[in-house]
């Protein structure tokens, strides 16, 4: 009471005097003029009262009414009703947190018209009524987080249109009604933790035109849906952390977005969400810790042009293949540490020269000639505090890489080029539907990767598992010839000191209509050095491989085998057509596909088709 009236006499004499008094004078009166409730702490500066941890179980008498900051938080408050802070319209932030709160009346903010922030964390509120919030236009941070809330109702932040940051997180949320976030037309922060939400609440969310940033973490959801991600057309910041039940995350369930950072971790995804990536095409940031993700492929990010940093820590990653990072123009850091990775190719990056901070501290690393490239030029990279370290060789062992001196690599790192065994070229024949091979081996530390390249310049590696595929020690396998895999095959054995390569041909004859059975009896068999054969002018197999390699590839490339073979169809028409006529019956042969020395001489053959071949080669 004495308080009351005091506050009334102070502010008469304020009024009264003020138009005679300095302005100093005046600011030093209002100081003085402000109240303040026994137990707590004020600032006339700026205008707020302090009553932290007081124990109080109701809103304490004699609070000015020109307060602007009103911190009540760890208390004993019980309730908010609508007659508690009707007086206090100057009101610009509340602090509610740490009481006991369960029951909030629908109204009781509303004559804060200038609140900015509302802390209403930590109580035991179980449901907010809609109208709880009204009148709250300038709010612009509210925090509803650590209650018992299960439910949010359809509009219940209505007039909140100039909120901009909502924390709801540790309520015990089952489900978000989907107009819940209803005029939240300003909001730029949301983040959903530790709650009980078992799906993403798709229809609630995509009523945030303005969100730039979610954050939903400690979740128990395990499926992403396609489409989780409605109408967020401002959203840059994604943040998906510890949901430990997430496996995938299948290809269209950030479709929609266009992010610039994105990051999910502490989640179970075993594979690279390559396909779920592509629609990121503004990605900067991309952060994937602590996940079981193992491998990544090559050529699969080729999309995300933007990429700086890529963080995939503590994840299990074992091999990272070359060429993963093409495309990535701009990759600046790469965060690998603690993970199983052996090596890290320079083969891997588009461009080795953009990057700058690459940690790999913590990996099983093998200092061969692979990780040669960073070895050299350690001066070059930023390995974080932890130094990498290799395991083997022996002798360098331990030994952090800013350490490495030139001397020492050459003396100790292992690096030989790969060297192909044996140097005669291979040749193999083959019937059309039997399966053929062609023996590659080679030598070279690290190990070969052996790959080969078609007549029709495909690349086969043991990752195709199609028709043709290439064995683990580099045989390739057609396991189903046909007439048209015929030709040189070049096979391309390759570590990161070098390449070698050596040609084998192939020749499937080709088991048609009319000759059927005179082949019936005929195996495969392998010739080992095609000069053997005795040139034939019907044998264009011999006659080709006559020739230089060079030339066969650029014949090869100028499509003449395919030419050659529409020719052929045209004989064949011609053939069954005079056959039709009943002339050159039985002793027409256009076979063209290679045969070998003892197989050369079936039957007279006529004019036509030799001269024909003659002309082609
Ligand atoms: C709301 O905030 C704006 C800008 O912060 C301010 O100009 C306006 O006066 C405030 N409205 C009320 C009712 O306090
Ligand atoms: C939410 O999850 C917690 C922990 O799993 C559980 O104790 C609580 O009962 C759940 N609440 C509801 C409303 O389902
Ligand atoms: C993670 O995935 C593995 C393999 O699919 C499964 O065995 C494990 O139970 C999963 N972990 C969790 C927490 O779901
Ligand atoms: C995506 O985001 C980038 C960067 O924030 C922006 O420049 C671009 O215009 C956006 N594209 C679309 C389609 O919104
Ligand atoms: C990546 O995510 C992990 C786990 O959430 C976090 O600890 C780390 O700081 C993040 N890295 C960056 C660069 O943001
Ligand atoms: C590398 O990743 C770790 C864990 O995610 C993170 O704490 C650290 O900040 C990252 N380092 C850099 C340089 O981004
Ligand atoms: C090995 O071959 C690849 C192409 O297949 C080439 O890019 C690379 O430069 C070659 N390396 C050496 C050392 O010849």
């Amino acid at each position: 009471m004495v308080d009351c009236m005091n506050k009334v006499m102070l502010h008469t004499a304020v009024s009264c005097w003020q138009p005679f008094l300095g302005l100093a004078l005046v600011a030093i009166f209002i100081g003085s003029a402000f109240s303040c409730p026994t137990r707590c702490e004020c600032s006339a500066q700026t205008k707020s009262v302090i009553c932290h941890r007081k124990r109080l179980q109701s809103i304490p008498d004699g609070i000015p009414i020109e307060t602007k900051v009103l911190d009540l938080s760890k208390n004993k408050l019980q309730a908010v009703n609508p007659d508690d802070f009707s007086t206090y319209t100057h009101l610009e932030e509340l602090d509610l947190s740490g009481n006991i709160i369960g029951n909030v009346e629908p109204g009781a903010f509303s004559a804060l018209l200038s609140m900015h922030s509302l802390s209403l964390k930590s109580n035991r509120i179980k449901l907010i009524p809609t109208g709880v919030f009204t009148g709250l236009s300038n709010l612009t941070l509210l925090d509803i987080s650590d209650n018992k809330i299960v439910i949010l109702l359809d509009y219940m932040f209505q007039d909140l249109h100039n909120l901009k940051s909502l924390e709801v997180g540790d309520n015990e949320l089952v489900y978000i009604s989907h107009r819940a976030f209803s005029g939240l037309l300003s909001l730029e922060t949301l983040t959903l933790e530790r709650c009980n939400l078992t799906v993403v609440p798709t229809e609630a969310l995509s009523h945030l035109h303005n969100l730039v940033s979610l954050h939903m973490r400690q979740l128990s959801i395990s499926i992403l849906q396609p489409y989780s991600f409605k109408k967020l057309f401002r959203l840059r910041y994604l943040e998906i952390d510890n949901w430990p039940l997430l496996d995938v995350v299948p290809p269209n369930a950030l479709h929609g977005l266009n992010l610039t950072t994105l990051s999910i971790t502490n989640t179970n995804l075993s594979a690279f969400p390559y396909q779920a990536l592509r629609h990121l095409p503004y990605l900067t940031h991309l952060n994937l810790s602590f996940c079981r993700i193992s491998h990544i492929e090559g050529s699969m990010l080729r999309d995300l042009v933007r990429l700086r940093e890529l963080h995939l820590v503590g994840a299990q990653l074992s091999y990272i293949e070359p060429y993963a990072f093409q495309g990535l123009r701009w990759l600046r850091v790469l965060n690998v540490s603690y993970n199983r990775l052996e090596t890290l190719e320079r083969a891997v990056f588009q461009t080795p020269e953009t990057l700058e901070v690459l940690l790999i501290d913590n990996n099983p690393l093998v200092c061969d000639c692979r990780l040669m490239w960073i070895l050299q030029k350690t001066h070059l990279f930023y390995f974080g505090e932890a130094q990498p370290e290799c395991i083997t060789p022996e002798g360098i062992r331990g030994k952090p890489f800013r350490d490495f001196k030139e001397p020492l690599l050459s003396y100790y790192v292992p690096c030989v080029k790969p060297k192909i065994r044996g140097n005669k070229t291979q040749t193999l024949i083959v019937d059309e539907g039997q399966p053929a091979r062609l023996h590659c081996s080679a030598e070279g530390i690290p190990r070969p990767v052996v790959s080969w390249i078609t007549p029709r310049r495909r690349q086969v590696t043991s990752k195709n598992n199609g028709r043709i595929t290439v064995q683990t020690n580099g045989t390739l396998e057609i396991r189903i010839s046909e007439v048209h895999d015929s030709g040189v095959y070049i096979c391309l054995a390759s570590n990161a000191a070098g390449n070698d390569t050596q040609s084998a041909s192939l020749a499937v004859k080709s088991l048609g209509t009319s000759d059927r059975s005179l082949y019936a009896n005929r195996t495969s068999q392998y010739s080992t050095d095609p000069n053997n054969t005795t040139a034939n002018g019907t044998n264009l197999y011999n006659m080709t491989f006559g020739l230089d390699l060079k030339t066969i590839l650029v014949s090869t490339a100028m499509g003449c085998f395919t030419f050659l073979g529409v020719v052929l169809f045209c004989f064949l028409l011609l053939f069954v057509w005079s056959r039709g006529k009943g002339k050159h019956k039985n002793n027409i042969d256009i076979e063209y596909v290679p045969r070998s020395n003892g197989a050369g001489a079936e039957g007279p053959e006529p004019a036509g088709p030799r001269r024909f071949n003659m002309k082609m080669i």
